[in-house]
Formats: structure tokens, C-alpha cells, sequence
């Protein structure tokens, strides 16, 4: 496989048609991470104004850090899954304290911070840091695994690392901030779970779940 080609293919197509999220104009890595833990489990228009909100009344770290825990959950108020907001205040306080401010840049210690799992490391270290990280969630494991035909079973965590490994192998070295988030922005736009727009994709020359005609079947999810 092309990856340079793969890379050139799916990163015009982002430069052409990537939506404007509020997230998308920032490189502070506090500011991804927040809308990282936000995005977890909510869908991108419902964060919106929660982002906006928060960025107001939190605008940087030192300001979450110092804020009180019941503030910072009435900020959460409507976002659900409140252990994401009291993780992400322990872990500020942490950066805060054992960092001086500055979020981390290695996988290991920005993974060690509460709430902070693979993918949110990998896509703070990647979109605000420019480091060749991956960060595979669903929306990737989805669009990979048609690209690649893997069949594997995406609710077991050795998926999730297979995914890992090709992304190291993939990932632009200079893009790799507008790489990771071309990928899920290609799962969010084209490559969705039904009925893929595999017509308009980008990169459909380089897909062998297309080319065998197998991509409603992709990826392989095991039936809890
Ligand atoms: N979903 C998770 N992270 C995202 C991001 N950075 N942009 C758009 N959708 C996302």
C-alpha cells in the first residue's frame, strides 16, 4: 500500500471539506483535551456550546485547576457521565501541579492522568502537539478496518492496538494533528457505520472492503 499517496488523498480531501468546530481553531492542549473528554460520549453538536461555555468560564488550565469541584460539575450540568468532569479536574490539578501547567508530550505520561486513555493521549499528543501518535476510537477502527479488510473484533482491546500499529505505520510524520483528524472526519462524513458514501470518498482507490464490495459488513463487532 501507497501510504504517502493514502496520506495526500485523505488530507486534501480534509483541507477542502473539514468542518469548522470551535476545537479545530485552538492548539492549546488543554483546550483539545477538554474537548476530547468532551466528545467521548457525546455527539459534536451537543458539545458545542458546552466548549464554548466551559472555555469561558475555565479559559485555562490554571483556572480549572483552581476551580471548585461543584463549579466545574455545574459546568458538566447536561453533558452526563459526570466522571468524566471529576477526572478531568483531578488530572488539571495534577498537570498543574506536578507539570507546572504544561500538559505532558509522552504517550506514558500524559496516559497516566486520570481519564486519560489511549485515545486521548494519542489525540492530544497528535492534534495539539503535532506528534505522530495514534488515536483510535470507533470512527477509526471503522474507516481502518474497511481500508484494510480486518475482521477482527473491535470490542476487544487487542483490536484497538492492531489499529495502533497501523496508524504508527500510516500517520504523516509532518500532518499528523490534521492526519488523525481527517480519519475521523472521514468516519463522521463519509464512512459511516450504514450506507458509506463510498462514492464520494477520498480515498476509495486505496479500500479493499470496496473493492470486494464488503463494507456493510465491517467492521466486525462480537454481540455483547
Ligand atoms: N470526535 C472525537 N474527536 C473529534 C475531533 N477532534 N473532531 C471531530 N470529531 C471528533
Amino acid at each position: 500500500k501507497d501510504n504517502h499517496k493514502f496520506q495526500q488523498d485523505l488530507l486534501a480531501w480534509y483541507d477542502e471539506n473539514k468542518r469548522d468546530l470551535p476545537w479545530r481553531k485552538e492548539r492549546d492542549p488543554y483546550k483539545i483535551w477538554v474537548s476530547e473528554i468532551m466528545l467521548q460520549q457525546t455527539r459534536v453538536d451537543t458539545v458545542i456550546p458546552y466548549f464554548q461555555r466551559f472555555m469561558d468560564l475555565f479559559p485555562t488550565i490554571h483556572d480549572l485547576a483552581e476551580a471548585e469541584e461543584e463549579t466545574v460539575l455545574k459546568a458538566w450540568e447536561g453533558l452526563g457521565y459526570y466522571s468524566r468532569a471529576r477526572n478531568l479536574h483531578q488530572a488539571v490539578k495534577e498537570v498543574s501541579q506536578s507539570y507546572g501547567g504544561q500538559v505532558p508530550k509522552t504517550e506514558k505520561e500524559i496516559g497516566d492522568l486520570k481519564g486519560v486513555g489511549p485515545y486521548t493521549a494519542g489525540a492530544i499528543l497528535s492534534i495539539a502537539y503535532n506528534i505522530p501518535a495514534p488515536a483510535v476510537d470507533g470512527n477509526v477502527m471503522r474507516v481502518l478496518s474497511r481500508i484494510y479488510t480486518i475482521y477482527d473484533d473491535i470490542s476487544k482491546a487487542s483490536t484497538r492496538k492492531t489499529f495502533e500499529s497501523i496508524v504508527r505505520e500510516l500517520i504523516s510524520q509532518d500532518r499528523s494533528s490534521d492526519f488523525n483528524q481527517a480519519l475521523m472526519e472521514l468516519g463522521a462524513m463519509v464512512c459511516s457505520p450504514t450506507n458509506p458514501s463510498c462514492l464520494l470518498c477520498p480515498v476509495q482507490n486505496h479500500c479493499s472492503a470496496k473493492a470486494e464490495g464488503v463494507q456493510d459488513v465491517l467492521p466486525v463487532k462480537a454481540k455483547k
